[in-house]
């Protein structure tokens, strides 16, 4: 056969590929993330001589068109990450470089600019995650660390102006649009492996959607305006996410797009909280504000994961995978077990950092929290240990 009339059959081949009989013994290779694999392609091909094999090979990695990124991928997804990009706020903020007008997202003043600003004294829980010292690892190629792309901004939302929240740096939304310019335009590095891209928004949000039902004193209808929020901040970032796995840009550039979708930590028994209630409230109504913060953020976290669970099934076709970190239980966890954290001061809500007396401690790793809202960076270890483990499917 000619090479033409090879590369004619290939195409047909290619989009015969989406309906039977071929799309029927498709599922085995999804379940495979192994580099090109001729094994795994021979079943798939049986009928189709090996020179035909050969040339299948060679098309489906040099071209990139919508009919045959479906069949690549699912044959040819590599199980190493060479990118994580990371959407958030404090919690995921690594002190990038950033535009002047959004530098008070940045806490350059002390002790936080000892840490280039970071919200912590060290690394967060994103960079920690491709740091060599963290085990277990994401799956790397040879000695290759996975790149941190990190879009976070201390202090941002979901979006700005949605019920009534936001923040003068770019919010959850405009992290991920940014994010999808770079990889059109090619300054995002995505390199040769998997993209993990990890979402944890939502805090600041929270805090603001709760805070206006704490001036409005908890009447019946802010309460009822908080859970409809919520659900509000749920849908946005669930629908931005899903702009991710829509990006033909992104699908020809990436060779494998997961997500890890991790949820709030369990906000009513973060000590800013009880700080936040006003002092003019009674002992009761103040157990009362502290419910609906427990009601909204997990009513947040299971719309979080539910969301989760539908786009794993959105994206298992083309290979691609889906995780949810349930924050809020590592947190429940570390105040009830404090030592099994290595946390040994007590209370366990005890700061590192004291913002009234300025005094920051000299044994930080002993800490939950380096101040009222945020973990020191040891906790930020163990987030990253966690998710790795889920990711590894450890
Ligand atoms: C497919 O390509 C890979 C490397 O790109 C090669 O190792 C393998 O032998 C090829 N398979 C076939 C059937 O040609
Ligand atoms: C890729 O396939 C499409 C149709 O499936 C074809 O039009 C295009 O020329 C092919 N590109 C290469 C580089 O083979
Ligand atoms: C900060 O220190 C003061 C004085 O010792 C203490 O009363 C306060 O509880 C401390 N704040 C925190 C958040 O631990």
């Amino acid at each position: 056969m000619s090479p033409i009339a090879l590369r004619q059959l290939v195409s047909l081949a290619l989009l015969l590929s989406l309906a039977s009989p071929f799309a029927a013994a498709l599922p085995t290779l999804q379940e495979r993330d192994g580099a090109v694999d001729a094994s795994a392609a021979a079943p798939v091909l049986a009928a189709v001589s090996q020179e035909l094999v050969q040339v299948v090979n060679a098309t489906k990695l040099s071209n990139a068109s919508a009919s045959s990124v479906s069949l690549s991928k699912k044959v040819s997804l590599p199980a190493y990450y060479s990118a994580l990009v990371a959407v958030g706020a404090s919690y995921t903020d690594n002190a990038h470089a950033r535009a002047s007008k959004y530098s008070s997202s940045l806490r350059q003043y002390y002790p936080y600019n000892k840490w280039n600003g970071r919200y912590t004294n060290g690394k967060v829980g994103v960079e920690w995650m491709v740091d060599s010292s963290t085990s277990p690892a994401l799956k790397r190629s040879g000695s290759n660390l996975p790149k941190l792309l990190d879009y976070a901004y201390g202090g941002s939302v979901v979006q700005n102006g949605l019920s009534g929240t936001g923040s003068s740096s770019p919010a959850a939304v405009d992290q991920i649009s940014a994010y999808l310019a770079d990889v059109k335009s090619g300054s995002a590095a995505l390199v040769s492996g998997r993209v993990l891209h990890y979402f944890n928004s939502g805090i600041n949000s929270q805090y603001q959607i709760w805070n206006a039902a704490l001036s409005a004193g908890l009447s019946d209808s802010s309460i009822a305006n908080a859970k409809s929020a919520t659900s509000a901040q749920v849908s946005v970032l669930a629908a931005a996410i899903r702009t991710i796995k829509k990006s033909s840009a992104l699908a020809s550039k990436a060779h494998g797009v997961d997500f890890v979708v991790v949820g709030l930590p369990a906000l009513e028994i973060v000590p800013t909280s009880a700080y936040q209630v006003p002092s003019s409230f009674s002992a009761d109504k103040k157990a009362k504000a502290l419910s609906l913060l427990k009601t909204i953020t997990a009513q947040y976290n299971a719309g979080l994961k539910s969301f989760a669970a539908e786009l794993k099934t959105e994206v298992k076709s083309v290979g691609d995978r889906v995780y949810f970190y349930d924050l809020a239980s590592l947190w429940y966890d570390m105040h009830s077990n404090p030592k099994r954290y290595g946390i040994t001061v007590s209370p366990v809500t005890k700061t590192c950092y004291n913002s009234s007396t300025g005094s920051v401690c000299s044994n930080p790793s002993s800490y939950l929290y380096f101040d009222t809202l945020h973990p020191v960076t040891s906790v930020h270890a163990i987030i990253a240990k966690k998710v790795n483990a889920l990711v590894l499917g450890a």
